[in-house]
Formats: structure tokens, sequence, C-alpha cells
């Protein structure tokens, strides 16, 4: 069976193997991987940003779904035949996070999904929603997980505003979520075309942090101050989130992709009661309610383009670039 593996950090080492299909253990499920998806994390990962020392090649790309082929003889969560995604903090099944917990997950330092077959842990993968084809199930884990979680711990409700930054993988769910929710969303982007798509999944309010770098004040005098922000941009963006949010307001931090270490006014912070949040995807738990929602409400990942298993590199590329809106697909059938 066909196996991506890093050699080393970078993309050009990449190399594509030959391995011996695996068989489940008592406890595992052997999946027929048939798509992924590229977060952020892998691009880190495979750059050598993330768990510097873990022990090489490992096969990248933390998020995948295909179909259970066999299971072992404990197994009683999957049947052949089922459709399944990975779950990405794979010993987090529920309740709060533990520090030991930590450290297993997919694409790093654990095994990722790009390879054909693999076994996993039952309680490593979940039952995708019912309406979706393993490209848009693999879309889930990590980025709608996160948006999934960002507006739980900001009990987001009907009427409340949300402010999502930029148009990727996790900004997206978490517009799509709020909607379901019956919330309003605030959308900043660096693209005033990204705003237009943006809006027509429902935001009310665009504006292009390119042309407007000191957005923060202009939402506020919009909204009134917004409820809660999924803040995924860090460093060059939580000064204005902090601006952009209202009395009481809720700011969950998600992302670094502007940077680590961010510095922003304490007493705003403190005058307006804020409260912030460190989020780290959630548990089987959370995953598996939001995965219930998501197929009640029929709704659709936004997948921006698809590659070939072979076409890994020009994948990321095309990450990086940042020209993407939404999910960046890998199909394992072309
Ligand atoms: N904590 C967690 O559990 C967790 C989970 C998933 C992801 N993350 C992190 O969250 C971040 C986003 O992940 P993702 O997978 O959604 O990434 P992504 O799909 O690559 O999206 C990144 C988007 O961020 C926007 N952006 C970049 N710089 C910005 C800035 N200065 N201001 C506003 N927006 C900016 C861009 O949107 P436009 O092109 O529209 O400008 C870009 O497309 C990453 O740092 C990732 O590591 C954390």
């Amino acid at each position: 069976m066909r196996v991506q593996q890093l050699t080393g950090f970078g993309l050009s080492q990449l190399r594509s193997v030959d391995l011996p299909a695996p068989r489940p253990g008592p406890n595992e499920v052997l999946v027929k991987f048939e798509a992924a998806s590229l977060n952020y994390r892998d691009h880190l990962m495979v750059e050598g940003r993330l768990y510097k020392g873990v022990p090489l090649p490992i096969v990248p790309i933390s998020d995948g779904a295909g179909r259970v082929l066999a299971v072992g003889e404990k197994v009683s969560r999957f049947k052949p035949g089922d459709r399944v995604t990975t779950f990405y903090k794979s010993r987090w099944l529920g309740g709060r996070m533990r520090p030991e917990w930590e450290g297993a997950d997919f694409g790093g330092p654990a095994p990722g999904v790009l390879q054909d077959e693999a076994c996993f842990d039952a309680y490593s993968l979940a039952l995708a929603p019912r309406h979706l084809d393993s490209l848009q199930a693999a879309t889930l884990p990590i980025a709608a997980l996160t948006a999934w979680q960002a507006l739980e711990q900001a009990q987001l409700t009907s009427g409340q505003t949300l402010l999502v930054l930029g148009t990727g993988g996790v900004s997206l769910f978490a517009l799509q979520l709020a909607r379901l929710r019956g919330a309003r969303v605030v959308v900043v982007s660096s693209s005033d075309e990204k705003l237009a798509r943006a809006k027509a999944l429902g935001a009310e309010l665009g504006i292009n942090y390119a042309k407007q770098p000191q957005w923060g004040a202009a939402v506020h005098e919009a909204t009134g101050g917004v409820d809660a922000v999924v803040e995924t941009a860090g460093a060059a963006t939580l000064a204005q989130s902090l601006e952009a949010v209202g009395m009481h307001g809720f700011i969950g931090l998600i992302g670094f992709i502007s940077g680590i270490d961010a510095s922003f006014s304490l007493v705003q912070a403190i005058l307006k009661r804020v409260r912030l949040q460190g989020i780290s995807v959630a548990s089987l738990e959370e995953h598996e309610r939001m995965v219930r929602a998501i197929e009640a409400a029929r709704l659709e990942p936004v997948i921006d383009r698809v590659f070939g298993f072979n076409e890994i590199p020009a994948a990321f590329e095309h990450l990086v670039a940042g020209r993407h809106f939404g999910k960046i697909g890998i199909d394992f059938s072309r």
C-alpha cells in the first residue's frame, strides 16, 4: 500500500514508499483512507516548527476520512463499511483535558493519514456525518471542532454577534456554525472577493484588513461591540480583536498565523471584563456532539481546492500562499 513519509523536515523530504497492509489489533480499526484535508499545523509540522524532536520518518497530515475495512475482536463502536474520520486529540475522550493526554496527535508526533490503509485505536476515530462524502468529512476533525468548541465556550446564542478573522478553515466553520445558532457574523479578510463570498455564506459585515489595518474600532462602531471573537491570527490582531469586542465579551485564543508574541492593553481587557480563553481543539464527546449538529443541519464544509495523493507539495504551497477560501482537500483516488 502507498504511504507518504517525511524523512526529514521540509517538503523536499517527502517520500512515497510501498509498505505491507497493516492488520488491526483487538482494540483497533483498519481504515481505508479516501481523503485528507490540510491544516496550518500540518505545514508547521512538515517544516519542523512543531515537535522538533519527533523521530523520523513520520506519516504527515492529521485529518483524514475513509471507510472501515475491518475491526479488532474487542471493537463494537464501528463495523466494516462505516465512514469514519480521525479524531485529533486521540486520548481526550471527554471532560477536561489532562497534560498526560497531550502529544498523541496524528500527523506528528503520532503517524498521520497520508497512507492508503492504517490501523487506529477505535476511540481515535469517529463516525462521519451521514450526508458527507470522505472529502467533505476529512475537513472536520481539527478545523470544525475548534470552531465548534470556540462557540461552545463563548456560549454564543441567537442574536449575538461573532467576529471571525480571515477566511481559512477554522473561520469559515465558525461562520457557518454561528449562523446555525442564529448569530450575526462579522468577517475581516485581506480580499474583497473573499469578503463577498463570506457574505454569500451568511456574514453580515466584511472589512478588508489589508486596506483598513485598524479595523477593531470600525467593528465596534458597527456592532456595538461583538460578543465573541474566534482569534485565529494572533500577534497582529489581538489588540484589534480587543477593540472590537464588547463589554463582557469573549475572545477564543486559537491561532497565531501572524506571530506568537502579542501585546495588548490590559486596561482595556479589564475594563471590558473580557474573557480570554485558550482553545486547543476538543474532546471526542464534543466531536460527536458536533457531528450530530452538522448532520441535523446538513451543513456542507467549504472546500477551496482538491489535490491528488501525489500532489502534496502543491497542496502545501497553496496553503502557504494563503489564497484559499475554506479547506484544502486531498483526494486519494486522484
Ligand atoms: N488551537 C487550536 O485548536 C487550533 C485548531 C485549528 C487551527 N489553529 C490555528 O488557527 C489558525 C488558523 O488555522 P486555519 O486552519 O483556519 O488556517 P488557514 O485555513 O490557513 O487560514 C488562514 C487565514 O488566516 C487569515 N489571516 C492571515 N493573517 C491574518 C491577519 N493578519 N488578520 C486576519 N486574518 C488573517 C487569512 O484569511 P484571508 O485570506 O481571508 O485574509 C488566511 O486565509 C492557525 O494558526 C492554526 O494553527 C488552532
